[in-house]
């Protein structure tokens, strides 16, 4: 993968979550340019931070529109989304505990993360919600 940006080829035809994403992944791309930068533990420690707490947001709206309309896959979508939540803030304990460092396997890891759940299963949602009017 080159630079990790939105494209329109991440569009799942819903403006708030289209929105979301790519504040999501403007959030990654920051983190990234942080860590090339060799900014400190502390600048790098805000950015994840924030970070996580927006998946949590992203990642509740998501459900949130989801179950209002009824997409049959919700419970395998969200246990995705626990999966993540928790491995993120994972990393961010290690991070925090001095016993792991933001280098670029975790960069790569969080950016093929992203851009596989969105184009694997946050696009799989698309054409049915789309179907029931949600856009
Ligand atoms: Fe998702
Ligand atoms: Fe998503």
């Amino acid at each position: 993968m080159g630079i990790f940006e939105w494209s329109e080829k991440y569009s799942v035809n819903i403006k708030e979550i289209d929105n979301q994403h790519k504040k999501l992944i403007g959030m990654v791309g920051q983190l990234n340019s942080a860590m090339r930068q060799g900014k400190g533990k502390d600048a790098l420690g805000k950015i994840l931070a924030d970070l996580i707490q927006y998946c949590r947001t992203h990642f509740a709206d998501e459900e949130r529109i989801m179950k209002a309309g009824g997409y049959p896959d919700y419970e395998a979508h969200k246990a995705k989304h626990k999966w993540m939540t928790d491995r993120v803030a994972e990393i961010f304990r290690e991070y925090q505990e001095g016993r792991a460092t933001i280098t670029l396997e975790v960069m790569k890891f969080l950016e093929n993360w992203v851009d596989q759940h969105i184009m694997g299963t946050d696009k799989q949602y698309a054409p049915f919600l789309n179907a029931k009017g949600i856009s």
